[in-house]
């Protein structure tokens, strides 16, 4: 089976590509001002310490996601390339201490992917409260919780509440807790401040972040991989295995590009999101044998449900007939494929026209096999 990432490379030419997480929106009128003064960032980024500039890029772009108590002054946040590159070298460092790893079930598969490489994991279903995650953890011989909140595809997210019972259960159980918030950017509930309650408590952790999916400049993003004193030397050598620092020139961009989001422009993300997302679900009210699932969620993607396996690929066969590319679900239930079958996914960082195109679309599609079996 193909894996996510290459079905998303198939449509990355698409005259409609809806597959990827990637923001593919036109940049608004701040954010195509920083563009424009991409030679001026250039100019200071090749003059200044890095550390200077990784420091006010980090104290940005964690700031603006709420997550004031980051171990940035500490050094325990690390730059990298992607959100993947950071993944690598947490596998590494796991590995490298014999860990297995409970990994939340569905995901994106990349994260399983990476892991199961190196290490041997176990599944974690999504519908589990946290007692019963940790218990199912435990029971699969698990060293490590990995979740991804807020969760793609599902939108699902670990609050405040919930991660004080994690820490108390890892604490208890002896487990390190590791987060992939690469979309929390897009969901409010996901940006109270979690270094705060993990720092104090003292639990082993990791969290890897991620400017990727906010800001649609061509790819030019960074992760960070925060780590608890614990991981600090494993991981910060396993990265060293991988690079030797970021681009000068990203962290002044995504430096930028924070502080024009915490300017405003964080809202008017959300807002196309949320838009995006009414257009979609508005439609497929009037529609019969499909629906939109995970009603409470606010990340840039959204699950449509089928009635059958069978007509979810047959819908996106005829979409994919007019240029129009979405993604199956089957790969991001990693344990167990067949539990996405019925369920394709849609990406909403994308500007309206285009989602709205995607809407026009699917209605056409839908309607005429419906005039198919009746005729
Ligand atoms: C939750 C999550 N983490 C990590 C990644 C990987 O991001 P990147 O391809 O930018 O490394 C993705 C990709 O969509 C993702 O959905």
């Amino acid at each position: 089976m193909q894996s996510l990432t290459e079905l998303e490379q198939l449509a990355i030419d698409a005259a409609f590509n809806l597959t990827d997480g990637h923001p593919r929106q036109t940049l608004t009128t701040s954010q195509a001002t920083i563009v424009q003064r991409l030679p001026v960032l250039f100019a200071e980024a090749a003059v200044r310490p890095l550390a200077d500039l990784e420091y006010e890029c980090k104290e940005s772009f964690f700031s603006l996601l709420g997550q004031h108590s980051a171990p940035i002054a500490d050094g325990r946040v690390f730059s990298v390339y992607s959100s993947s590159v950071a993944t690598m070298a947490v596998a590494a460092a796991f590995a490298e201490s014999g860990s297995r790893v409970g990994l939340l079930h569905p995901t994106f598969d990349n994260l399983h992917d990476l892991m199961n490489r190196v290490l041997p994991v176990v599944p974690i279903e999504e519908g589990l409260r946290p007692t019963e995650r940790v218990r199912a953890a435990v029971e699969g011989g698990a060293s490590v919780l990995f979740l991804t909140t807020p969760n793609n595809p599902t939108g699902q997210v670990v609050n405040e509440h919930e991660l004080r019972e994690y820490v108390t259960l890892c604490l208890e159980y002896d487990l390190t807790l590791c987060l992939d918030t690469s979309f929390r950017g897009f969901d409010p509930r996901a940006q109270f401040d979690h270094y705060s309650l993990l720092e104090s408590s003292g639990v082993r952790y990791i969290i890897v972040e991620d400017s990727g999916k906010l800001w649609p400049v061509l790819e030019m993003k960074l992760g960070f991989v925060a780590v608890s004193r614990h991981w600090r030397k494993q991981v910060e050598h396993a990265l060293s295995d991988i690079l030797l620092s970021v681009s000068p020139l990203v962290l002044a961009l995504v430096r930028e590009l924070s502080r024009d989001s915490m300017a405003g422009g964080m809202q008017k993300m959300q807002q196309l999101i949320s838009r995006n997302r009414r257009i979609v679900s508005d439609a497929v009210r009037s529609l019969s044998d499909v629906r939109v699932l995970d009603e409470e969620a606010r990340v840039s993607v959204l699950r449509l449900e089928f009635e059958s396996s069978d007509l979810a690929t047959e819908v996106r066969e005829e979409l994919h007939l007019t240029g129009m590319h979405v993604l199956p679900c089957d790969q991001f239930h990693w344990s167990d494929p067949s539990q996405g079958r019925r369920t394709l996914r849609i990406a909403l960082s994308r500007d309206e026209s285009v989602i709205q195109r995607l809407v026009t679309t699917l209605i056409d599609v839908m309607s005429s096999r419906k005039l198919e079996s009746v005729a």
